[in-house]
């Protein structure tokens, strides 16, 4: 199967290496930096449309800043190209329409990397409370992003770019997570503040939100911490409390699953689903099956995390 890479920075890198342990048949890498694409012995673009034009691959991997994810998902849609997507799905509610459009129109198939749904605890979780009635849940995420991250890309702690702070970038795996276990939400009241980088970038490093209607769950997330605490989410049953962390899942205290698999590709915030996600991905493309975090699966977070940017503190629709 050929396939290409597009964006080889921090986790397009790691794509490649996937790729290249699997012995996939990377075919292209495109960069606008021809810097990163030195290393490979692909065909290489600066540009992605004529990539995706001259190299027609089966699979891309879109592995740019956020804002760029939308016109590229639908450039290779339209062209039939199946498309793996780095999360965000997009920073935009009118970029959601116009993929899942795109997605219905093309005959390619569209998936998004929202990985730690494979890392074992989490689908121990999902297997263990299926069929069960959640009453509650809180999720945190206490990570460490200092100005020095933020400097180590232009896109990033900018609206127009990143498209948030912590809540669409770091945080949107556990809120994803968050809505996997517990049901997706109707409503939220949330406040997002920067507490530790002012003046240094305009989004969020801190938010707390209350998600309420079809599940009730409340979440916190900041890059205020001075260490990179592991996620935490409690799920409550009516007669159980679930704690997952990211090595054991308890049951009223009682510890039910040990992880056993922890290699990592690149750091070890990334967890260590990307690889079985690929399986999974590649195993629907060659069956024609259907992958389960397709467009609409992966707008669910996004939806969810703009109804935090536009709530101000009141309690909105999602
Ligand atoms: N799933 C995860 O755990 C995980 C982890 C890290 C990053 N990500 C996501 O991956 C994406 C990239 O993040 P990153 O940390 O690798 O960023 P990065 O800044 O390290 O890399 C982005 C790359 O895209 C390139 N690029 C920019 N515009 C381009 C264009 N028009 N055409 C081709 N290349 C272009 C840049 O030159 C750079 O090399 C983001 O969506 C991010 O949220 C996901």
């Amino acid at each position: 199967m050929k396939t290409a890479v597009v964006g080889l920075g921090a986790i397009g890198k790691i794509h490649a290496d996937i790729l290249a342990a699997k012995g996939m048949n990377l075919c292209a890498v495109c960069d606008t930096d021809k810097s990163k694409l030195a290393d490979y012995s692909a065909e290489k673009y600066v540009d992605y449309i004529t990539m995706l034009d001259e190299v027609r691959p089966q699979v891309v991997h879109i592995c740019t800043p956020h804002y760029l994810h939308a016109d590229m998902i639908i450039a290779a849609l339209e062209r039939n190209i199946n498309v793996l997507c780095e999360k965000p799905l997009c920073i935009k509610s009118e970029d959601i329409d116009r993929i899942l459009a795109a997605e219905k129109r093309s005959g390619a198939m569209l998936g998004v990397c929202h990985q730690n749904r494979y890392n074992e605890v989490n689908v121990f979780a999902r297997d263990y409370l299926r069929g069960k009635k959640v009453i509650s849940g809180c999720g945190s995420v206490a990570w460490s992003r200092d100005a020095a991250y933020y400097a180590s890309g232009d896109w990033r702690g900018k609206w127009a770019t990143e498209g948030g702070g912590v809540l669409i970038n770091q945080a949107l795996h556990t809120l994803d997570l968050m809505q996997m276990l517990a049901g997706f939400p109707d409503y939220v009241a949330a406040d997002i503040s920067n507490l530790s980088l002012s003046g240094v970038i305009e989004v969020e490093d801190t938010a707390s939100a209350v998600f309420s209607g079809n599940s009730d769950f409340t979440f916190f997330a900041t890059n205020a911490s001075s260490y990179n605490f592991p996620v935490e989410i409690t799920i409550r049953t009516e007669s159980e409390t679930v704690k997952i962390f990211s090595d054991a899942v308890y049951v009223n205290g009682e510890k039910k699953h040990f992880a056993e698999d922890t290699r990592y590709y690149g750091k070890c915030c990334y967890g260590t689903g990307h690889e079985k996600l690929f399986d999974d991905f590649y195993g629907c493309v060659k069956s024609g099956g259907k992958f389960g975090i397709d467009g609409e699966e992966a707008a669910k977070v996004v939806k969810m995390i703009l109804a935090c940017y536009k709530s101000g503190g009141k309690k909105v629709g999602i």
